[in-house]
């Protein structure tokens, strides 16, 4: 029941709904599964494409083109944007939903969706920074990236690290996927 996926600390608290994915992070994200050519669910001042739906367009009633990255927002209602995001993926005119989510592994759609449709599921190392406008907040909740992709046959499970500085100034990465 939808009702019971009242989640995330993080959509309870004012104005969380609107944190913004940090841009190393979505870098990574773009660098490894874009380039991402529609943000899904955004503001104007967080859009990371320069095609991006608002609440505005509301993106649950708007087709998920080519490259999709959303983060939702994590209130009530996420899993109507995590069966979205799937739907819109199994389409021909869809390349791959890469969805970044809380790691909320509890949740009905978590098992009715995610396990048994998603080609990847990265849990991310550490806590990641969302922000505000002029604040920055550690997420209080795990994070995951969630990969939808209609060629995958079942899902591969991992982790990701957020991006780090090499002592020679280059990016760490590392997912559990790519050293197996
Ligand atoms: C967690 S924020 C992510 C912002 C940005 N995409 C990023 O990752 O930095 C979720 C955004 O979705 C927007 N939003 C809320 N309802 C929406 C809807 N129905 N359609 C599109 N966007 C929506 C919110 O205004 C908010 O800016």
């Amino acid at each position: 029941m939808k009702g019971q996926e009242v989640l995330m600390s993080s959509g309870d608290q004012q104005g969380s709904s609107d944190w913004a994915t940090p841009k190393p992070f979505f870098d990574l994200l773009n660098q490894a599964f874009g380039p991402f050519t529609l943000d899904a669910a955004a503001t104007a001042k967080t859009a990371k494409c320069d095609h991006y739906y608002s609440s505005r367009d509301n993106a649950l009633e708007k087709p998920w083109k080519g490259t999709v990255f959303c983060n939702p927002p994590y209130g009530r209602g996420i899993a109507d944007w995590i069966w979205k995001g799937y739907g819109e993926s199994m389409l021909f005119s869809n390349d791959l939903v890469v969805m970044l989510l809380p790691a909320r592994t509890d949740l009905k759609v978590f098992h009715d969706c995610i396990i048994p449709y998603a080609a990847a599921v990265l849990f991310v190392r550490g806590r990641i920074q969302f922000k505000l406008p002029g604040k920055k907040n550690s997420a209080t909740f795990p994070s995951m990236v969630v990969v939808f992709d209609k060629h995958s046959a079942g899902c591969q499970f991992g982790y990701i690290t957020q991006p780090t500085r090499t002592e020679n100034g280059g990016v760490r990465v590392l997912t559990g996927l790519e050293e197996r």
